[in-house]
């Protein structure tokens, strides 16, 4: 039976939000950013181990308390200058703490996704679990795209057919995306599965939802606070 292990690259500055503080550590519904995504993958009855990448500089993460997940959290200080490279980084470092096999599962979830729902992350270990590739949440592109000019102008307007926009978590066999990402250009990639492509192969793109949206600009962390709270209320 294969495993699963779900890995969080969050060595990260999250320069695009603007604030002094690592995005993954910004406030959000009374809990530095990272802990909702670390909340939901623990409490996913499937997933055996969360690993967490951090900069080998972080000096935030020591300073709350994580001992409600001790049963399955583990820290990785191996974060590297990009996310593949800390995603790579974590996957290597993976073997010092646990046994792993090639064919076990691991789930890549960003740190700045702090709206994971425990049924979407269930609903893509169900769609994925018996597929040859793995797989990612996707959803369809909604809006009108426009490729622009280097002064902002719009020179065209892109199809939006078979468009979906990448969300995370990206579920690979261990041996798989080793693979793939020791083999990608780590400088421009933006994901796991476009590695996973880069070898021919064609992950699965499973339903997710908006909300599952990565916190990037200041505005997004409003939205996610009302989307957090809302949840606890119900
Ligand atoms: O910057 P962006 O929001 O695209 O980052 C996505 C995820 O990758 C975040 O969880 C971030 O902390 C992580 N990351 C990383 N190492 C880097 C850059 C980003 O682990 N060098």
């Amino acid at each position: 039976m294969s495993k699963f292990f779900a890995l969080i690259p969050a060595a990260g500055s999250g320069s695009r939000i603007g604030e002094g503080l690592p995005k993954q550590y910004l406030a959000l519904a009374g809990k530095p950013m990272i802990y909702h995504a670390i909340h939901t993958l623990c409490g996913a009855p499937h997933i055996s181990h969360v690993l967490v990448v951090l900069s080998p500089e972080d000096n935030n993460w020591s300073q709350y308390n994580w001992s409600e997940f001790s049963e399955k959290l583990l820290v990785l200080n191996c974060g590297g200058a990009t996310r593949a490279e800390s995603v790579l980084n974590g996957l290597q470092g993976i073997k010092q703490l646990l046994t792993i096999n090639d064919n076990d599962w691991i789930l890549v979830h960003d740190a700045a996704r702090p709206c994971l729902t425990p049924e979407q992350l269930e609903n893509l270990i169900n769609e994925l679990s018996n597929d040859a590739i793995g797989g990612l949440l996707a959803i369809p592109v909604a809006d009108t795209l426009k490729r622009s000019d280097t002064s902002k102008r719009a020179k065209n307007t892109e199809s939006r057919e078979n468009l979906w926009q990448a969300q995370t978590p990206q579920m690979f066999r261990y041996r798989l995306l080793v693979s793939a990402l020791s083999g990608a250009d780590r400088t421009c990639l933006t994901d796991d599965a476009s590695a996973v492509e880069t070898l021919g192969f064609r992950p699965k793109l499973v339903l997710g939802n908006t909300n599952n949206f990565k916190v990037t600009y200041p505005q997004d962390l409003a939205l996610a606070e009302l989307i957090l709270q809302k949840r606890e209320i119900l």
